[in-house]
């Protein structure tokens, strides 16, 4: 009698204990060539009572599927905006043409179905993708509209490390949310503040995880609008960072602690083979007592730039130590890539500045003092360049700045090569700017040129309400053009018309280059988007209703539109 009073109380003390935390959602796995993504909102039970509206892909209902890719593969996206707005999905650290980069530029209206394409160049890496529209990345990161890309390569699959997903592979998406008393996400136009009071670790509060005991690999995302994390865990044991942004690094480094800005990835191994199965511990932000300017590190708890997480340690995820897998890694290889680096004295062709600027009183941060314009490119590169950029912060805060198109090496911080960390070592697409610093990289413009100013790439602070409010500039990629002086005839036709699943352009010139396709119906809403499509295999229209369409064909020369009436049977 006594004794079961007894495992009663016990299991009473172990519910409650456990109570206290809940299972951290896995996004699922998508693996392939082509992949559907279907934008939408949805509910999800974060607090008690009232459900919160948020963002999600697919079957989630926060944040979205995570897509494994090959290196050398092509792949095609169907992304489905089925949100009441426009938006756009921008595939983070990806090397691609600009008219697939989904940036600013590539607007998918409401209903809208988008189709870009692009063959992955990357190596392997832990890469992610999320709207990117402009002044209103804010609010739709906030609903939690994202998700990972996995790029898998020879290099990394012949090495020996954790990769079976949702065992000892885990992807964590860091970030954090604030409430309305509605149980609703506070976020732009109703809200002005940039940090949440509440930790999301996959969307989920209070995260748990069970993970075996040996090592395991941990690929994480600060995924958060404005937050700086400094990472570790709650006993301080030594991980090995064995990549970063761009890939692997040349051999993995071992730390007890590391910071992640906002859009910023690292992949960990951490050991979890001394520990005692049924024992747990915490993966942490040791966030109290950071340097000023630290994103989060502000002493106030309220108000526009508080926060309950500021300035504090917290937990990001529970761990609890279950038993071995059948195949566990043992141990972190010694070497894993071999890369090969450009360093601070690598000639390059050409040495831009960039300063960070405003930020003053009710002033945006900028660039150079110039507020971003859809409209202006501020700055042309040369194909095939190698170019060094100094990006130079005298100012009152710290920010994450990121380049599209390509992966670059970090060669100084402060001019002093020694000062570049050891976490950021290998190829990287974003860092951090920490006030009265600056940054030195070096980076190579290849394989994409496209001199369409409407389709031009982008360099930000990836903190989402200074990105909104005009801390971003434009770059195109150019090449010298052929001395082609005749224009194409754009002329077309289409056919079979009606068409039933595949519609066929004949191009009346065969010198036309399809630079963009777009589908609308007679009252002129988009409803397909085609970025340089591969219409020799004929366009797949099997997702539109039946009814009368008009294709309307842009040709790379002269960018004019040409129009086509076309009925889907
Ligand atoms: Cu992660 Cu320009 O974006
Ligand atoms: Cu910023």
């Amino acid at each position: 009698m006594k004794k079961s009073i007894f495992t009663l109380l016990f299991f009473a003390i172990t519910l409650f204990v456990q109570a206290q935390y809940n299972t951290m959602s896995v996004p699922e796995a998508l693996y392939g060539t082509t992949f559907n993504l279907n934008i939408h909102e949805s509910t999800k039970q974060l607090r008690t009572g009232n459900l919160t509206v948020t963002g999600s892909i697919n079957n989630e209902t926060f944040w979205g599927p995570t897509l494994f890719i090959n290196k050398g593969d092509e792949v095609h996206l169907n992304v489905t905006n089925n949100l009441n707005e426009s938006t756009t999905v921008h595939w983070h650290g990806m090397h691609l043409p600009a008219v697939m980069d989904g940036g600013p530029h590539q607007v998918i209206p409401a209903g809208t179905l988008w189709q870009p394409y692009w063959t992955v160049k990357n190596q392997a890496a832990t890469l992610w993708y999320h709207p990117h529209l402009h002044e209103t990345t804010h609010a739709q990161m906030t609903k939690g509209v994202g998700g990972f890309i996995i790029v898998k390569d020879p290099i990394e699959s012949a090495l020996a490390l954790p990769r079976t997903y949702g065992v000892d592979d885990i992807v964590l998406a860091l970030t954090s949310r604030s409430y309305t008393t509605a149980n609703q996400f506070e976020a732009p136009p109703t809200s002005n503040r940039v940090y949440g009071d509440y930790m999301l670790t996959n969307g989920t509060p209070n995260a748990q995880i069970s993970l075996p005991k040996q090592y395991v690999r941990l690929r994480i995302l600060n995924a958060e609008i404005e937050r700086g994390y400094n990472l570790g865990f709650s006993d301080n044991r030594t991980f090995y960072i064995i990549a970063n942004d761009g890939g692997l690094l040349n051999a993995p480094v071992a730390v007890t602690r590391v910071k992640l800005m906002v859009g910023e990835r690292i992949e960990i191994m951490v050991n979890l083979g001394n520990d005692t199965v049924g024992s747990s511990l915490d993966l942490k932000a040791y966030n109290s007592g950071q340097t000023l300017g630290f994103p989060g590190g502000e002493p106030n708890t309220t108000g526009q730039f508080g926060s309950l997480l500021n300035n504090i340690d917290f937990t990001v995820l529970h761990i609890n130590v279950a038993a071995t897998t059948a195949n566990p890694i043992t141990s972190v290889p010694a070497t894993l890539e071999n890369n090969t680096y450009w360093t601070a004295t690598t000639p390059v062709n050409v040495t831009r500045t960039l300063a960070v600027t405003g930020g003053q009183g009710p002033t945006p941060f900028t660039f150079d003092n110039t507020p971003f314009s859809l409209t202006t490119i501020n700055k042309t590169v040369n194909l095939n360049d190698t170019e060094k950029w100094t990006v130079t912060n005298n100012n009152i805060f710290g920010h994450s700045f990121h380049l599209h198109d390509i992966e670059f090496k970090i060669v100084a911080r402060n001019g002093v090569t020694t000062q570049v960390g050891t976490h950021e070592s290998g190829w990287k697409d974003t860092f951090y700017l920490p006030r009265n610093e600056s940054v030195t990289f070096i980076g190579k413009f290849d394989d994409f040129a496209d001199s369409d100013v409407n389709h031009p790439y982008m360099y930000h602070c990836h903190f989402a309400g200074h990105e909104d409010g005009g801390m971003m500039g434009q770059f195109i990629v150019t090449t010298a053009l052929g001395n082609d002086d005749v224009n194409p005839s754009t002329d077309f036709n289409v056919f079979p018309n009606p068409a039933n699943d595949k519609l066929y352009l004949n191009l009346s010139d065969s010198n036309t280059e399809v630079y963009y396709v777009t589908i609308v119906t007679v009252t002129g809403r988009v409803v397909m988007m085609l970025p340089q499509p591969q219409w020799q295999n004929g366009i797949d229209i099997s997702s539109l209703s039946s009814g009368v369409y008009v294709i309307q064909m842009m040709d790379k020369k002269t960018k004019s539109l040409t129009a086509k009436k076309f009925i889907k049977k």
